[in-house]
């Protein structure tokens, strides 16, 4: 029979610090067709968050990234919903972890935004499209003041300056935006005020979807510059999800990489950047084109991610895989420890394939190999100019 172990435990983070967020073997069901047929998109996934860490989830479409972030926000459509697995969310003032899970009506309204807060893929949809800027605030501010008790409403000139504060926080011109309608800003100027919006009620995570998909690159680069200041000011914990490695790779501390609805590879940025040990966290790298030139362009993995519906019995990534062996299509690969970085943060760096051991000794050897050819290239360039550089002398 298959093994089903999917975990991944632990992250980055001091020891002294609780995770702000920890997740176990979250499992998410979306209802479909007729017949309710059930696709479980999230299949157990675990992760810790911890405070002011940034956290990269990758994988290509499908994979169940936004899934998993309207799950952890208990903002999953109708058809969808948790089917098992819990969600522990440790609040800002101390205390004990609050069951996400259970959280029902206006603890949940309270919770959201105020302690986990959004930004949606696309943009413009996420705006009120009759709304000015600063009306956009002002319901944001006072529905919160409203889901905590609170009996006064937030005036309009409160409402005002607290917009005022986040929006040169994104580096905007408040004069400029707050009396605008969505449609009259750009596209990177609509990202930075959902941006603000999202930060306006000083969340302790930051959950953001595919945030510059829609935007060109240079407009892309300004707003990760951004973020990446902010977070240093502010200190949130962020989960970046991208299927832009290059975007991930720079804003995380840690990445964890999705597949078929599981993360099939975890650990500190750089360390998976530098030695991808899951075959599918290396053919993403392969898939991105470099910016400089050199070496092999880029590699698109061939073939389609498995049908959730029904999901195979042994590795899901099984029938892409290059280095796939009879076994893999038996055994489900448990997440293993594959490599522990040293540092005041402990990072595990996990991977969930079963030949993970041979393919890094193959790498390894391969390094070896190349360190070796290279090293031979320049003892004959060495030694072939030296009778110039005698001659030169002479
Ligand atoms: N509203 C929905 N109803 C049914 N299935 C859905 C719905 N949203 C997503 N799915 C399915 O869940 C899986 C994961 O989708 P999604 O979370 O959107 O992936 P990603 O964000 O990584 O592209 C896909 O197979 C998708 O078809
Ligand atoms: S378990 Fe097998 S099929 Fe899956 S990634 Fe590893 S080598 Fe490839
Ligand atoms: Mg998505």
């Amino acid at each position: 029979m298959a093994t089903v172990v999917n975990q991944e435990r632990s992250g980055t983070g001091s020891s002294t610090d609780r995770p702000v967020l920890q997740v176990e073997d979250l499992r998410i069901t979306y209802r479909t067709g007729r017949s309710g047929r059930a696709v479980e998109a999230v299949r157990g996934v675990s992760f810790d968050l911890y405070p002011r860490q940034a956290l990269a989830l990758v994988g290509e479409s499908g994979c169940g990234k936004s899934t998993l972030a309207l799950g952890l926000l208990r903002l999953l459509p109708r058809l969808g919903g948790i089917s098992g697995g819990s969600i522990r969310y440790q609040p800002q003032g101390g205390g004990d972890p609050v069951d996400v899970r259970a959280l029902e009506g206006r603890r949940l309204r309270a919770w959201r935004w105020s302690e986990v807060a959004m930004v949606f893929q696309g943009a413009m949809n996420a705006f009120n499209p009759v709304l000015r800027i600063e009306d956009q605030f002002a319901d944001t501010i006072r529905a919160h003041a409203e889901g905590n008790g609170r009996a006064a409403r937030p005036s309009m000139r409160e409402v005002r300056e607290r917009a005022a504060e986040n929006l040169r926080a994104v580096r905007l011109e408040p004069a400029r935006v707050l009396g605008s309608y969505p449609h009259e800003l750009s596209g990177g100027m609509r990202q930075r005020v959902l941006i603000a919006l999202s930060l306006v009620l000083e969340p302790q995570v930051l959950l953001m979807d595919e945030p510059t998909t829609a935007l060109d690159l240079l407009t892309q680069r300004s707003i990760v510059d951004m973020l990446r200041e902010l977070r240093e000011e502010r200190g949130f914990a962020l989960i970046f999800i991208s299927h832009d490695l290059a975007l991930a790779s720079e804003l995380s501390d840690r990445v964890a990489t999705m597949y078929a609805g599981r993360i099939i590879e975890t650990g500190a940025t750089p360390e998976v950047f530098a030695h991808p040990r899951h075959p599918y966290t290396s053919g993403l790298m392969r898939a991105v084109p470099r910016v400089r030139g050199g070496g092999p362009g880029p590699v698109s993995i061939p073939g389609s991610p498995p049908d959730l519906a029904h999901p195979p019995a042994g590795c899901a990534f099984a029938a892409r895989c290059p280095h796939v062996r009879d076994a893999c299509h038996e055994t489900d690969p448990p997440l293993e420890t594959v490599a522990v970085s040293n540092g005041p943060e402990l990072t595990a760096h996990r991977a969930a394939c079963l030949r993970w051991r041979e393919l890094a000794e193959e790498a390894a050897a391969a390094d070896d190999a190349e360190q070796a050819a290279d090293a031979g290239q320049t003892d004959d360039a060495e030694q072939a100019e030296l009778p110039q550089q005698k001659g030169a002398t002479e």
